[in-house]
């Protein structure tokens, strides 16, 4: 365990924090959720998620709300069909809403497009067509690795209207990770772009996909979406989507797919160096996506512009880019690019050009925009914003006010929202309209999920106090496992707190005397960086795979702008040479965990050491090396099988520290 929660910066923030902002009220007179949900929920939990599956298109309905009898897997509104793309595109269409705008889409360099949901349907349907064209039907798994282009939507739906599963892979992360993710789940078509723009230039992409396909057999073919016409080698599997999918009919019927027909897989760092691929369903999904996505930013479709910053790489992208907002008729902004590029108000600009009402983003980049400084926002008009949401991290209260001041005229409400990968939607958040809310907490768990903060015997503890965070009910859009890991699904997630049947996900959590959750951060040997997760046992093994390293330890070490940043200490081989430790070689190995896992892994900082603190029994102390990361005086090291080795590791550290 690499952090006992009660430990960290939240816990000090908690202690001087005591602000609450309670809604207007207009706003909370024209609240889409109200005070009673809450009370509709818990008078029968069952009856209320049913109402909320009402929101959907059902080709069938189902005969039981919830089969919880295969438990830890669930069955929701079991017997139920439904078509996912269907309920994101076609009944909006239907319902007389064709020529709405579903996407301003804006390209980094600046080039524009707004699609309609008419022109989305007539998109989708000619994707799926040319899905079926290769042979790619129900339960079958695509690869979607591509930047924040429309195709990567359109890709994402033409899978889930003919059944088969996406599996979307992160254009950052590299070839490496890509193929493992690629092989894991035997995917039998990849889609891809030639080039993606970062930071105003174009790079290159496909040529990760041809390092990952060529050692990936279960490949047949690979759609190349044409973004930066960069010259890109061919193989005899590639085939240009404007071929392919442009001579396709726009028309397509979609078919209803049982409500636990597998929608999609989504790869996530655990605990070791393996990422699981977690599982989602159909039918659960789309309805907790659905009714947090509209509860939550309170939306509404005739009138709100919403824009969530998310890449559709991480299960932001997914939930709340595609099938939450669309399935609400939303109007929304995907932004393609980098917020500085060309100028740190580019976000500003883009709220203002659209009228953005509803902007959802990350801690990270709250901190970046404070250090870019308030006079930024201040040049442009978001008197147009309503509602702002924050998601992947804790938040500490100085970012919360900052944004609520500088982004949100000092007026809009503050959703703090934590959930997962593995929880698919959002699970705790102030609901906007009747919670007064508090800088730094996301509060309570929303109308229809059980959430709690237990000890370590699993016994909820008193307002005050803190703990794990659990989830002691099961909820619609709860993963169905880890792609082909049964044990390690039980293992991972409901062995903590077996007895009790708790979900045990991995967070450090507090009530504070109102009772409110405050999260605390990980408790696990996961580090979040910018909100996203990163596995310390993944960055240690891509830093041994390197020639000169015989061992490392990685820790996570409180950072000011990215939450934890990836500090590494490791042991070279005997035979490493005597530039083995210098900057250059230093160098070498951050570039040599860029290439194998993707730059958001890159480490902030590398120390060479002779020795790495070690308990009796083998295992790593990260806690120390964390004191040493983040320059405390090192705490107690009883349990050290040696203890001289921190003194080694401190005078190690005058010579061999180096930083970039
Ligand atoms: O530690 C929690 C943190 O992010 C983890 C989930 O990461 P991921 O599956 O990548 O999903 C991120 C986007 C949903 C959680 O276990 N986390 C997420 N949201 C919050 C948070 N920590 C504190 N406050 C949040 N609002």
């Amino acid at each position: 365990m690499t952090q006992s929660p009660g430990q960290g910066n939240a816990l000090d923030n908690l202690l001087t924090e005591s602000r609450t902002f309670p809604p207007s009220d207009e706003f909370a007179a024209q609240a889409n959720a109200q005070p009673a949900l809450y009370e509709e929920a818990k008078a029968d939990r069952e009856a209320f998620w049913a109402k909320q599956a009402e929101r959907l298109h059902w080709e069938t309905k189902w005969d039981q709300v919830l089969d919880w009898s295969g438990a830890p897997f669930a069955k929701w509104f079991v017997g139920g069909k439904l078509n996912v793309a269907y309920n994101c595109v076609d009944r909006h269409v239907e319902s007389g809403h064709g020529d709405q705008v579903a996407i301003h889409w804006e390209g980094e360099p600046g080039d524009s497009r707004a699609i309609t949901y008419a022109e989305l349907q007539r998109e989708v349907s000619k994707a799926a067509n040319a899905l079926t064209s290769l042979g790619i039907g129900a339960e079958d798994r695509v690869a979607i690795y591509m930047p924040m282009v429309p195709e990567a939507i359109f890709a994402m739906l033409a899978c889930a209207r003919v059944g088969a599963l996406h599996n979307v892979v992160f254009g950052g992360f590299s070839a490496e990770a890509l193929r493992t993710r690629i092989q894991d789940s035997a995917c039998r078509l990849v889609i891809t772009t030639d080039g993606q723009y970062r930071r105003g230039t174009p790079a290159p992409l496909k040529p990760a996909v041809d390092e990952a396909v060529a050692d990936a057999p279960s490949v047949e073919k690979v759609i190349v979406v044409k973004r930066t016409d960069t010259e890109v080698a061919w193989t005899g599997k590639d085939v240009w989507w404007h071929e392919l999918v442009d001579s396709q009919s726009d028309q397509h019927t979609p078919e209803a797919f049982d409500s636990e027909h597998p929608l999609f897989i989504l790869y996530t760092s655990g605990t070791t160096g393996k990422p699981k691929g977690i599982l989602h369903t159909s039918g659960g999904y789309l309805t907790q996506a659905s009714y947090t996505h509209q509860n939550v930013f309170d939306l509404k479709p005739d009138t709100d512009v919403y824009w969530c910053t998310a890449d559709i790489g991480w299960v932001t992208g997914h939930s709340y880019i595609v099938y939450g907002p669309l399935s609400n008729r939303v109007t929304q902004v995907v932004y393609e690019g980098t917020p500085n590029t060309p100028h740190e108000g580019r976000h500003w600009e883009i709220v203002q050009k659209y009228g953005v009402s509803i902007y959802y983003t990350a801690p990270t980049l709250i901190r970046t925009f404070m250090k870019w400084g308030a006079d930024i926002p201040a040049k442009y008009d978001l008197s147009s914003l309503r509602v702002l949401g924050s998601v992947g991290e804790p938040i500490n209260p100085e970012a919360w006010i900052w944004y609520r001041e500088n982004v949100g005229g000092g007026k809009t409400p503050i959703v703090d929202t934590w959930w997962q990968t593995e929880t698919g939607a959002i699970m705790i958040s102030p609901l906007p309209g009747v919670i007064s809310t508090k800088p730094g907490s996301a509060q309570r768990p929303l109308p229809g999920i059980g959430a709690k903060v237990v000890n370590d015997e699993g016994v909820e503890v008193p307002a005050g106090g803190g703990g794990y965070l659990v989830l002691d009910e099961p909820w619609p859009s709860m993963l169905r496992g880890i792609w082909g890991d049964e044990e390690r699904y039980r293992d991972t997630y409901w062995s903590r707190f077996k007895d009790q049947g708790f979900y045990f996900a991995g967070d450090g959590a507090k009530y504070d005397a109102d009772g409110d959750i405050w999260l605390l951060g990980r408790v696990d040997d996961v580090m979040n960086v910018s909100g996203h997760r990163i596995s310390t046992t993944e960055v240690e093994s891509a830093l041994v795979s390197h020639p000169t390293v015989a061992e490392a330890a990685v820790v996570g070490a409180s950072d000011d702008t990215t939450g934890q940043g990836i500090v590494a200490f490791v042991i070279l081989r005997g035979g490493a040479g005597a530039d083995a430790g210098g900057a250059d070689a230093i160098k070498a190995l951050r570039d040599h965990v860029a290439k194998e896992i993707g730059p958001i892994a890159k480490p902030r900082q590398i120390m060479v050491v002779p020795e790495l603190p070690k308990t009796r029994s083998g295992k790593i102390m990260r806690r120390l090396l964390r004191d040493v990361a983040e320059n405390r005086a090192v705490g107690d090291v009883t349990t050290l099988a040696d203890s001289s080795v921190m003194d080694l590791i401190s005078a190690g550290l005058q010579s061999g520290k180096a930083e970039d």
